[in-house]
């Protein structure tokens, strides 16, 4: 059973829910007509317009809070741009997006390119900078605190291993495929744990630890801040729990946490720091991945998208299957 306990929002319209899946069509389309194309600048580019474009069709007033980048690096959808059909009249809305999240994946035609966005009433989205996040993540069903990154990986494994009724060389945990993960998965192999390398898209790899079918026990590893709150908005809505905590590279991107209101740079983010109260993740396939199937361009011209949206407050998750003809 769903456990959340979020009431819901009065500002997140129920229509709204779905109406967010038309926007990750869009995006998804739009970016899928340049899969395995090897030009990664011009997919992203098409899914942000198309993007920008579907907001303004839907009544609200939204903000980006986490989007392409700020505003001299962005020509669109950047950070604190307002977004919507209804300035100043509809609903207050923050948005956290990621047009194309996978730019690369979609340039190689690699697995997992999604469409993404999760909105939230004002304030409830954590206005992450554009740095690395070291994240941890599980699944429904886990005991609280069953994960904690001030703990050592083994001693999370271990955890996570005890939880689960297995030794921890059962436990599978997907991590990003980068060199600064050499020492992680180093001692993830000592325990003889399966480790799922992902070239990409770590949005969908931390959704992943909520379906079993992945098999994947727990996510570890750094990747994105801004897609870390992505990922934390859907497990929100699924259940699972998840930490974050910032990771900088130079005084720089220090400055830039600290421009977002950051005091503590050594936080530790629990989920509902990353994502509070009620919220709506959507998420559209570009290519087709553990979540979802990637576009497909029928003869005739008709194209098939396959989606899915979730709501915190009431905990349902919405598969939705697009036909979208010429
Ligand atoms: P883009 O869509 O911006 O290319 O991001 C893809 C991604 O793999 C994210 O899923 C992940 O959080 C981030 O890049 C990791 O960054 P890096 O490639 O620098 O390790």
């Amino acid at each position: 059973m769903f456990k959340n306990k979020t009431p819901a929002s009065k500002v997140l319209d129920r229509v709204l829910v779905l109406e967010m899946v038309r926007v990750t069509e869009a995006a998804a389309i739009a970016a899928s007509e340049l899969v395995g194309r090897g030009d990664e600048k011009a997919a992203d580019h098409a899914a942000v317009e198309a993007m920008r474009k579907a907001f303004d069709e839907l009544y609200i007033d939204g903000t980006v809070v986490i989007g392409e980048g700020e505003r001299d690096e962005a020509p669109m959808l950047y950070i604190g741009e307002k977004v919507g059909g209804a300035p100043g009249k509809g609903p207050k809305i923050d948005i956290a997006l990621d047009p194309l999240e996978g730019t690369t994946i979609t340039a190689k035609a690699g697995p997992n390119a999604l469409a993404v966005l999760a909105a939230a009433e004002e304030g409830c989205l954590l206005n992450a900078p554009d740095v690395y996040m070291e994240k941890i993540a599980v699944g429904p069903g886990y005991p609280e605190g069953v994960i904690d990154l001030n703990r050592s990986p083994s001693e999370n494994i271990s955890a996570i291993a005890a939880a689960k009724g297995v030794k921890p060389d059962e436990i599978i945990v997907c991590v990003l495929d980068r060199p600064r993960h050499a020492e992680l998965i180093a001692e993830l192999r000592e325990l003889g744990c399966g480790i799922q390398l992902i070239p990409d898209g770590d949005v969908a790899g931390v959704i992943a630890v909520t379906d079993e079918n992945t098999t994947i026990d727990v996510y570890m590893g750094s990747g994105g801040a801004p897609e870390g709150v992505l990922a934390a908005a859907a497990l929100r809505c699924v259940g699972g729990q998840m930490q974050g905590r910032l990771l900088f590279r130079n005084e720089d991107e220090r400055g830039r946490a600290r421009k977002w209101g950051i005091e503590d740079l050594d936080r530790i983010y629990a989920l509902n720091d990353l994502a509070k109260g009620d919220c709506i993740f959507a998420a559209t396939g570009v290519t087709s991945g553990s979540l979802l199937e990637g576009v497909k361009r029928l003869k005739g011209g008709t194209m098939t998208t396959d989606s899915v949206v979730m709501r915190a407050s009431s905990g349902t998750v919405r598969w939705i299957k697009g036909e979208h003809r010429p």
